[in-house]
């Protein structure tokens, strides 16, 4: 007998938005030639294939599984490709490909899975009584879309052989090249994360609602470009060892790391390692780099990375003491206000997008690389973990990683909100991540 169902239209937007996020994983594994399934491009994470299983397998695990109570039909592959690696201590990992299953029967799961996913969706099967519908849906979007991004970095590093080109929306022309300032912030209150009322969905991390005092202080206008790094690298910053931490100083040294890297080191000149082709590097682009060669940075200009309360004050503050939505207003992000939402595979010249401006006229908070802060990323007062995905923040309030602010080229539209946090470990170097400076008011 054939299913009538009545969608309700909270249920119809969640499923439309499902659809749209498998799209977009489903295009970004497209652009790989099909061996580079097994490839491992980044060391301290698991190769491609597990990924390709991963985004079902965690739907499948909390949606089918805990949310609706539906048994297994294939619980190897639930709990193989349950968990990534965060490259924090232990060993590299270093199992052979023929390890991995065949790429066939992870597809084979994968269509099993949304099919089952689709009908809880659909109203089809019926939610355990403690499930949060809402909630466990927007959890498995955001983590697709979270991996949309994750696994386009990871794809980066593969030479571009390995991957087939896609199309991408067009740069846009500078009229001349911005000038960069340093904006004077005054002081005032920066509200970070959201109260449990607000409508909307939010992780963890993100709760509760924290007023903050800020100091007046001094930001860069742009972010810190390939250009402006150059000249760090130029007069050494790798080499002075009173730029670096102890660990970060370590770190470089045992790596025998010297650049960013997306630099590429050709005859006499550096190229940018671009998704799909290797290009003269653009002076006028976000430098990305780890958190730990953007703090060396900054203290050789004598300055700071800004702290997360800086970030939003200089973000969303207004002059008159009011708070935005998003640095430009309230309206929702759209192409003019910034490089994000997957339209592009790389950065774009700094400037590029003065319809993203903030009250104070600092440029590109939000898009062109994610930036990081110098604040510990850690629980706000009254965090409490979702049941449903207990680690999701808290395996990383270990004081060993720090947040980042804004978003990349590669971050969906729905992840630019205000209390949104992005964090990593400080010497992971892939990330489409960059930094600006700040320094005490002038
Ligand atoms: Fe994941």
């Amino acid at each position: 007998m054939a299913h009538t169902l009545i969608l309700d239209p909270s249920r119809q937007a969640l499923a439309g938005r499902m659809s749209d996020a498998r799209a977009r994983t489903d295009e970004l594994f497209s652009i790989l030639q099909p061996e580079a399934l097994y490839e491992r491009p980044i060391p301290e994470r698991h190769r491609l294939i597990f990924y390709l299983g991963h985004l079902e397998a965690f739907d499948w695990n909390l949606i089918a599984r805990r949310a609706f109570g539906i048994e297994p039909f294939n619980a190897a592959f639930d709990k193989l490709f349950a968990f990534g690696i965060d490259p924090i201590g232990g060993g590299l990992p270093n199992e052979p490909p023929s390890d991995w299953p065949e790429a066939a029967a992870v597809r084979a799961y994968n269509q099993r899975v949304r099919a089952i996913v689709d009908e809880c969706l659909a109203g089809g099967r019926a939610p355990l009584e403690t499930t949060d519908v809402d909630t466990t849906f927007n959890m498995a979007i955001e983590h697709r879309l979270m991996h949309a991004e994750t696994l386009a970095y990871l794809f980066h590093q593969l030479p571009p052989e390995a991957k087939i080109p896609a199309g991408a929306a067009p740069v846009p022309v500078l009229a001349g090249a911005p000038r960069l300032r340093d904006v004077e912030i005054p002081e005032g209150i920066a509200t970070l994360g959201r109260g449990r009322e607000e409508p909307g969905f939010g992780w963890d991390n993100e709760f509760e609602r924290l007023q903050v005092r800020v100091p007046a202080f001094a930001i860069d206008s742009h972010k810190v470009t390939n250009g402006r790094f150059l000249e760090f690298v130029r007069d050494g910053g790798y080499e002075k060892r009173g730029l670096w931490s102890d660990a970060a100083w370590e770190w470089k040294s045992r790596e025998g790391i010297e650049r960013p890297q997306f630099w590429l080191p050709r005859d006499d000149a550096f190229f940018y390692r671009g998704m799909f082709a290797e290009a003269p590097l653009a002076m006028d682009t976000p430098v990305y780099v780890s958190h730990a060669e953007a703090s060396a940075f900054a203290r050789w200009s004598g300055r700071a990375l800004p702290t997360e309360p800086q970030f939003h004050r200089a973000a969303y503050g207004t002059p008159d003491g009011g708070e935005r939505e998003y640095p430009w207003g309230a309206e929702p992000p759209s192409d003019r206000h910034g490089n994000f939402d997957l339209r592009r595979w790389d950065p774009t010249p700094v400037g590029a997008f003065p319809g993203g401006d903030s009250a104070f006229l600092v440029s590109e908070l939000v898009g062109n690389g994610w930036e990081w802060t110098s604040s510990v990323f850690g629980p706000f007062p009254g965090f409490r973990p979702h049941p449903d995905y207990e680690g999701y923040s808290a395996n990383f309030f270990d004081g060993e990683h720090f947040v980042q602010k804004g978003g990349s080229p590669r971050t969906a539209a729905c992840m630019l909100r205000r209390s949104f946090r992005n964090w990593f470990q400080p010497r992971y170097r892939y990330v489409y991540a960059g930094f600006r400076t700040a320094g005490p008011r002038g």
